[in-house]
């Protein structure tokens, strides 16, 4: 959800005027560069090219509906987030947003390590070679398996969630005869301005545990108690899709504050602290995201600050970010199939896709963007609402947009800024195949999650 995505109401609040929806301001054939990937543009035929592609080249020869990543732009902004944080912090990707062996591969090319939190993406992670001590491993309730798999490969860090995981974690590691590097999950009690799903450091949730109640305190004495752990830090993540930095700098504040107590009750100092991911995207041109380095200072200047006046040493700090390296970097092509006119409210336009691989319009009331790019029109806008092929009214991909007056079942609309948690979150509803992912870069264009067939769907139908 994009800011003004909240349940306040609808985006075009600033066009919509007594029920009815004004043209927009902007020329429809401009592509706003906040919202696209770095290479995309439009060509000499109008046609919007990504990596020096042309969609109708990429939909005939990888069909649609398909989420296009522009690898150079995923790898720009992995190098932007460590040159920010530079060399004395850890930059975690965030594999939930998007994860596939080519996207590890490129993460230990450009020196980033990897939040992983299950099974399922450490397996990825490693299959794929990450080396296990980049591996951060978080999760509410990993299971003991996943536990056993997590400390014999020997990840960098486990992040406990739970008293009992804390127990948990030590007797499999002492079991292995090896200490785990851990770190604490703390809540650490921040309303973050987000969606409330995506809200993570408030009380009143399955997350972490709670600073204000001496909680988080009783776990480190728990943690350091025990002979097959090795605590290092502290760790909080209080969000998704943020962007008022207010929320990390008390974040920071109160993490750097529980160092002080736990210098003051142990004799030790903790040598790191984990902010978490969070940062927003642009979704529409009315989003203003942060650059990484102002990111990066903002973060650095707050625990610098309060380690100063509680005369600690400044610990290594790491972050996650998911989404805002991945996010900007992907758009969702799709064919525009049935269009149809209700006279006086808006243009329904179905297009061959859906709530099965953008979940999070329906889930979050988030906002996205939509463009017409097999082609420019100088025809009128008109309002529309982008909507699947599946059996609900629920499935809305962009709920306000406007697109040309004359856009006909055939051409070719994309959706961007859907790199981070649409195909990570996509589902067989319906018996829908799950769009491939295919990366651009330099004139190439490569599958690295292969569409699925309907032979899939059956294999797993084992009748
Ligand atoms: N670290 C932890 C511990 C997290 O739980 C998350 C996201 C991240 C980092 C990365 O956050 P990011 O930088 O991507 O915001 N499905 C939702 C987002 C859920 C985020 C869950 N945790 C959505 O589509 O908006």
């Amino acid at each position: 959800m994009s800011r003004s995505a909240h349940p306040a109401g609808p985006r075009h609040a600033d066009v919509l005027t007594e029920g009815h929806y004004s043209a927009p301001a902007a020329d429809l054939n401009v592509l706003d560069e906040k919202v696209w990937s770095r290479t995309v543009t439009r060509d000499a035929d109008g046609a919007l090219t990504v990596g020096g592609i042309a969609v109708a080249r990429l939909a005939e020869e990888f069909g649609t509906p398909a989420y296009f990543l522009d690898e150079s732009d995923f790898r720009a902004r992995c190098r932007a987030w460590s040159e920010a944080f530079g060399p004395d912090a850890d930059v975690f990707y965030a594999g939930k947003a998007f994860l596939s062996r080519a996207v590890v591969r490129w993460l230990k090319e450009e020196g980033l390590n990897l939040d992983v939190c299950s099974g399922g993406e450490l397996s990825t992670a490693l299959d794929a070679g990450m080396p296990a001590e980049r591996i951060a491993f978080h999760g509410n309730n990993k299971t003991v398996a996943e536990i056993e798999r997590a400390v014999e490969a020997g990840v960098g860090r486990i992040v406990l969630d739970s008293f009992q995981e804390i127990v948990r974690v030590a007797h499999i590691a002492q079991r292995h005869g090896v200490r785990q590097r851990v770190q604490i999950r703390v809540t650490v009690g921040v309303e973050a301005h987000t969606h409330e799903f995506i809200a993570t450091a408030h009380e009143d949730q399955k997350f972490g545990i709670a600073l204000a109640d001496g909680q988080a305190a009783e776990a480190v004495r728990r943690a350091l108690s025990l002979d097959g752990l090795d605590l290092i830090g502290v760790h909080s993540h209080i969000g998704s899709q943020i962007f008022d930095m207010a929320g990390f700098e008390v974040s920071a504040r109160r993490v750097v504050q529980l160092l002080a107590e736990i210098r003051d009750e142990h004799g030790v100092e903790l040598p790191e602290i984990d902010l978490g991911g969070g940062l927003g995207i642009a979704y529409t041109s009315e989003d203003d995201p942060r650059e990484p380095h102002e990111i990066a200072k903002a973060l650095s200047d707050i625990v610098t600050r309060e380690c100063e006046s509680a005369k600690l040493r400044t610990p290594r700090i790491s972050v996650e970010p998911g989404r805002a390296i991945v996010g900007p970097t992907a758009f969702t092509l799709y064919e525009v199939g049935t269009i149809k006119p209700l006279e006086g409210l808006r243009t329904y336009v179905s297009v061959d896709g859906g709530m099965s691989d953008n979940i999070r319009t329906a889930l979050y009331d988030a906002e996205y963007s939509v463009a017409l790019v097999s082609r420019t029109s100088d025809a009128e806008p008109m309002l529309v609402r982008v909507v699947g092929k599946h059996c609900e009214s629920g499935d809305i991909v962009v709920k306000d947009a406007f697109l040309p007056a004359d856009l006909a079942p055939g051409d070719l609309i994309a959706v961007p800024a859907t790199g981070a948690y649409c195909r990570s979150m996509a589902s067989n509803y319906n018996h829908a195949l799950r769009p491939p992912v295919v990366a651009v870069r330099d004139g190439e264009a490569r599958v690295i999650v292969r569409r699925e067939t309907e032979e899939d769907l059956l294999r797993l139908d084992v009748g």
